[in-house]
């Protein structure tokens, strides 16, 4: 027998396990029912009811031993804990922020930040949109505007930084509206909707060019920087030998300041921030943080969660965790790959992103593919994941209209350090299941629809 010829390529976790959490098996049966009562919304249906959960990274990570042992060390005095101090100089250290302000999460932060850099009739630009922070953005007062490169709204195309900003479709509405009306360019990376794409240092420094130019604030959603670094690492020319804490530092470099959802890159449970060069800015943040919030030195958050950030930030920033991390996704690509799945490509740091619209495509976009291909996922195997499509889209605020995105997608979302390889394998399996029997699946009809971020409490049942 031939011999395998040894090539050193693979990747492990580094970590070993030291608590389990058990997970509940349930019947084919059991699921329809509680997919039926939950209105086919993925998001409504009780956690112990699912199998494997990707219904999103964001708080449902494991924090390391280091992070449970600082939570133990939490300060819980009302005013000055020794945690905000330490959390403060971690975001000093590693954005490199002087000022600020903790938040219980990061649509806290996005609210102020709104609240306070724009006035009434002014427009926000910024690469693809994210739920919350579009519509903080429109209850602002903004009308968000879409500047990222075309490229990210279509899924089949391979360009290696989809979350770029296109310099003329900027350039096209500064000029339309005037800079002064302009509140700041908002900048995320990778972009969540458009699949976990990141921006390239190129784009990012072209874009805080274009903005110092022309006299525009640029902000950065930097919740998941870390994954952003990575991939500038991996792909763009120069940075291969640099360090992920160092990408990190300059990306922000190019930013007046920065908001994040420490649920993610911090590996935490709950926590956000914002984060400025800006005095004035952060004096206002911090004290709108007491109205909304908290006082300014805990911000809605417990000491020891400021602690379990503080530690997060000083774990997030190692190669080999985001490594693990990123090429766990990449993992459940290839093998999705093999079944010849649709999804959005190139695989996102985060997520994989099912085209549904391909997948389903003998459902209209108003018969709620993506969500009617996730419920279906979650009956086929109590696989949990996320619509990404027309349902989180919304409505035109001006027409009333549902808006109608090019991307209607299954989000499958990877918590950090939580499933192993042969989760994913179980996971793949079902996926290709319900493939195969896609052409039978039926659509949905939306009978109740909140006013806000729908797509977290709309109901729906079967056509
Ligand atoms: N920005 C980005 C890019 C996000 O992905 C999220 C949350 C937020 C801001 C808001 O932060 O949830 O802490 O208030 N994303 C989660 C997700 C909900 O599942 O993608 P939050």
């Amino acid at each position: 027998m031939a011999k395998k010829k040894v090539i050193k390529k693979s990747w492990a976790e580094p970590f070993k396990i030291k608590v389990v959490e058990p997970i509940k098996m349930t019947s084919r049966a059991h699921r329809e029912k509680a997919a039926e009562e939950a209105g086919y919304n993925t998001f409504l249906l009780k956690s112990e009811d699912v199998y494997i959960d990707l219904l999103t990274d964001s708080g449902t990570n494991a924090m390391s031993d280091y992070q449970w042992a600082g939570m133990m060390l939490g300060d819980e005095a009302y005013a000055g804990s020794k945690n905000f101090y330490y959390l403060w100089d971690n975001v000093k250290k590693y954005y490199g922020m002087p000022y600020f302000v903790p938040t219980h999460q990061g649509r806290a932060a996005e609210h102020m930040i709104s609240q306070i850099l724009i006035r009434k009739g002014d427009y926000v630009p910024g690469n693809m949109y994210f739920t919350t922070t579009r519509l903080h953005q429109e209850l602002a007062g903004a009308t968000f505007v879409d500047v990222i490169i075309d490229q990210a709204h279509d899924p089949a195309n391979e360009h290696p930084f989809k979350g770029n900003i296109d310099l003329k479709k900027l350039d096209k509405l500064v000029k339309k509206v005037g800079s002064k009306k302009i509140a700041y360019v908002s900048m995320a990376g990778p972009v969540n909707m458009a699949g976990g794409q990141p921006f390239s240092m190129k784009n990012l420094i072209e874009v805080h060019d274009y903005c110092k130019e022309n006299k525009i604030k640029l902000w950065f959603d930097a919740t998941r920087a870390c994954e952003n670094a990575f991939f500038i690492k991996e792909r763009e020319k120069g940075y291969k030998e640099k360090s992920i804490a160092a990408i990190l530092k300059e990306m922000c470099s190019y930013f007046d300041g920065l908001w994040v959802s420490a649920k993610k890159d911090l590996m935490v449970n709950i926590g956000g921030f914002l984060a400025t060069r800006n005095k004035k800015v952060f004096e206002e943040a911090r004290n709108m943080v007491v109205v909304y919030e908290g006082l300014h030195t805990y911000g809605g958050l417990a000491g020891r969660d400021m602690e379990a950030m503080a530690r997060g930030i000083e774990e997030m920033v190692e190669y080999d965790n985001v490594r693990m991390r990123v090429k766990q996704v990449e993992y459940c690509g290839n093998e999705l790959e093999k079944y010849g799945i649709p999804f959005v490509r190139p695989i996102g740091g985060h997520a994989i992103f099912l085209d549904a619209k391909k997948i389903l495509s003998h459902l209209q976009q108003n018969q709620f593919p993506a969500q009617t291909l996730a419920a279906e996922i979650y009956i086929d195997s109590g696989v949990r994941g996320m619509e990404r499509g027309i349902v989180s889209a919304g409505r035109d605020p001006e027409t009333g209209d549902h808006r109608y995105p090019k991307l209607e997608l299954v989000r499958l979302t990877f918590p950090r350090r939580v499933y192993t390889q042969a989760h994913i394998d179980v996971m793949v399996e079902s996926i290709a299941s319900v493939y195969e029997y896609r052409k039978k699946i039926k659509g949905l009809k939306m009978v109740y629809e909140p006013k806000y971020l729908r797509f977290f409490q709309g109901r729906f049942e079967r056509l």
